[in-house]
């Protein structure tokens, strides 16, 4: 008998979705709040209001792609944290709700550790990666090197000390006047850019650790003095800046985590989170998997950014090893 889960997301600003029947995806539905665009980031307020409208209608057409009825769900899994906490709430409470309606056991999922689980989603024709491997976390909100055990047996051993990767391209974005999230728009410019048209300084950081925010500064103090200059610079150089910062963005990561392998012989490297999206830092790791006789593991893109999929399977794990939560869950913003 296969085992239905639904997941829910709302760590941020996207409203998903999922699911699952064992560790395939039947649905994976998501809002994207189209609202924050306007202010170049995500106003928690507007976020959690927004989940509010978006979760009902998400959650209906999740089921109803999965064409399965809420009675056949074995079992509710939602994103407890780490995320903005009003957003948190409304899947949390909304999770709650449906898995005491239903009398199903209810799930609490962490978001991190789901993004690399997002890995385990069954697939025709990809592998999962074995245990142990590394696997490179970047999102909006976090960096991180996570040597991967077991399913939730995850240790991090390098993580940024500052801005993460995602909220770096998010940052430069911005200053540059481009949309957010600038991490797809840089990346998409970046492919008709000069890489080595200007050259951003690599942070230098011991051991495994991360550090972006001096990239920022520089990237910033860059354009105001070419802007000074000539007030079209950003305009006339766009794709070479994006093209430049999304290089020196990608060297950094990839240094570490080249690093980490060779530290732990660990050859077999994953990478997830919402910039794990990023052409470049796919098209890096494949090479790099000749280069360094890697077995790497790339996921799908749509499991890259925030989704549901990855709670769902994330839950039906936790469902085999009857790893339930009572009524009294309370959300969590940080990392635990
Ligand atoms: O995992 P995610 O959806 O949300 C968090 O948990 O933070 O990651 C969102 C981040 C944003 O900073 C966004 O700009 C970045 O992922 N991102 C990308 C790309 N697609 C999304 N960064 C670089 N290249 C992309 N193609
Ligand atoms: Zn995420």
């Amino acid at each position: 008998m296969s085992i239905y889960i639904l997941g829910i997301e709302s760590s941020c600003d996207d409203t998903s979705a999922a699911i699952s029947s064992d560790t395939k995806i039947l649905s994976n539905v998501t809002a994207n709040q189209e609202v924050h665009q306007k202010y170049g980031g995500v106003v928690p307020e507007l976020a959690s209001r927004a989940h509010q409208q978006n979760i009902i209608p998400v959650i209906h057409n999740a089921l109803k792609e999965a064409n399965i009825s809420k009675n056949q769900l074995h079992a509710v899994a939602f994103t407890r944290g780490p995320g903005l906490l009003g957003s948190l709430l409304v899947g949390v409470s909304f999770a709650k709700s449906f898995a005491l309606g239903l009398d199903i056991p209810l799930i609490d999922v962490d978001h991190m550790q789901a993004h690399i689980l997002a890995h385990f989603i069954r697939e025709e024709s990809k592998s999962n990666p074995d245990f142990p491997f590394l696997c490179l976390t970047v999102s909006g909100g976090h960096t991180q090197i996570v040597l991967v055990k077991g399913y939730f047996d995850m240790q991090i051993i390098g993580k940024t000390l500052d801005d993460a990767a995602g909220e770096t391209f998010d940052k430069a974005a911005k200053i540059m006047g481009l949309p957010y999230p600038g991490g797809p728009v840089i990346d998409k410019l970046a492919r008709e850019g000069n890489p080595d048209a200007f050259d951003f300084p690599e942070p230098r950081i011991p051991k495994l650790d991360y550090s972006f925010s001096g990239l920022k500064t520089s990237i910033l103090y860059f354009l105001r003095d070419r802007l000074k200059e000539d007030p079209d610079f950003i305009e006339k150089n766009k794709k070479d800046l994006c093209a430049s910062i999304q290089k020196v963005i990608i060297n950094t990561l990839m240094k570490k985590l080249l690093k980490a392998s060779e530290e732990t012989g660990i050859r077999q490297i994953a990478i997830a989170g919402g910039v794990s999206a990023n052409s470049g830092l796919r098209s890096i790791l494949k090479e790099a998997e000749k280069k360094h006789n890697w077995n790497t593991f790339i996921p799908k893109f749509e499991y890259t950014t925030d989704n549901a999929a990855m709670i769902a399977v994330s839950g039906y794990f936790k469902y085999l090893k009857k790893e339930f939560t009572g009524q009294e869950v309370a959300p969590y913003t940080r990392q635990k």
